[in-house]
């Protein structure tokens, strides 16, 4: 895998179910962190990576997700009589000149590896990238998924981001078993899905970033459905490291677990801090709000 990808594929066909009730008519990907949905973000990071295929895999509920990159004529011609130029320019550069959107259809909410699955008659024979929309990494310098993709040029192997989590959490998230770390990143010996704290090889848990070799499409064609009941990606990845390269990497970043609430609000708070025009307002709103509970002097 020498070639630089170009195509990223976000699943998008969950149900969001811990969003409830919100996630009934809104998908988790369109909450927004500040003035942005979190499927925003995570194209904006592809984007930066080079990447000039957006593939969406969604469910027939998710029409927002679409409707959200298609051409808003009305609107746009509504900022323009009324010249407000700056916005106009935002709306319409959710999606970049040159950058292209395909939309794939997950007919059963079967499980991520599925979802990826789904997404093989659009991306074919070559390396391709998956984020999940709902780990939001921030940074300061490249993003995560550019720091991935040259990584995977280099060495021509898969790239999984991760990062180490609380011994007590690791039964939410793929976790694997890794050769020595140098540069930021380390062969992977081993995965497993949400092991049980006792049965877990480590505690570097997978986080929602992959470049993956298209081998990973015939490995998922025979994967069974795994922990959950679900066809899991991280089982098609423990065939993979038999067969190929795969290696564990530590991005430079703070990534927020957008899919649960605490990470969502800290995200919210985070990127508040942070933003130009908030982050005096944000501050002092915290201040007040600390000093009320009397958990910082007044
Ligand atoms: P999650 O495990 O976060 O599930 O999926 P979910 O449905 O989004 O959220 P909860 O747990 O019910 O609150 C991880 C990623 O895989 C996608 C999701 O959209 C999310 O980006 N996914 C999961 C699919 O696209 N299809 C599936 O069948 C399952």
């Amino acid at each position: 895998m020498t070639r630089r990808i170009r195509k990223v594929v976000f699943p998008v066909a969950g149900l969001g179910t811990r969003f409830l009730p919100a996630t009934k008519t809104v998908p988790k990907e369109m909450l927004p962190i500040v003035d942005r949905p979190l499927i925003q973000y995570a194209v904006d990071e592809a984007v930066e990576a080079g990447c000039d295929t957006m593939v969406f895999v969604t469910n027939r509920y998710k029409h927002a997700v679409a409707d959200y990159f298609d051409k808003a004529y009305e609107l746009e011609e509504k900022l323009e009589a009324a010249g407000k130029g700056e916005l106009l320019e935002v709306v319409r550069n959710v999606l970049p000149k040159g950058v292209r959107a395909v939309f794939v259809t997950q007919a059963e909410a079967l499980g991520l590896g599925h979802a990826v699955l789904c997404a093989k008659p659009v991306v074919g024979d070559e390396p391709f990238a998956v984020i999940l929309p709902d780990d939001l990494i921030w940074n300061r310098g490249p993003g995560a998924l550019s720091q991935m993709a040259d990584v995977a040029e280099a060495t021509g192997a898969s790239v999984i981001a991760t990062q180490a989590v609380p011994a007590a959490q690791v039964s939410s998230y793929g976790i694997v078993a890794t050769e020595t770390f140098s540069e930021r990143r380390g062969r992977i010996t081993a995965i497993v899905e949400k092991p049980r704290p006792a049965d877990a090889p480590s505690n570097l848990a997978v986080v929602g970033r992959y470049v993956l070799s298209p081998r990973i499409f015939d490995l998922l064609e025979s994967t069974r459905p795994g922990a959950g009941g679900e066809i899991q990606l991280t089982d098609a990845i423990s065939a993979l490291l038999a067969e190929e390269a795969v290696l564990a990497y530590h991005f430079q970043g703070t990534r927020f677990d957008c899919g649960t609430h605490i990470g969502l609000i800290e995200a919210t708070i985070r990127h508040a801090l942070d933003h130009e025009k908030l982050s005096e307002a944000a501050q002092g709103f915290m201040r007040e709000a600390l000093a009320e509970l009397g958990v910082v002097d007044s």
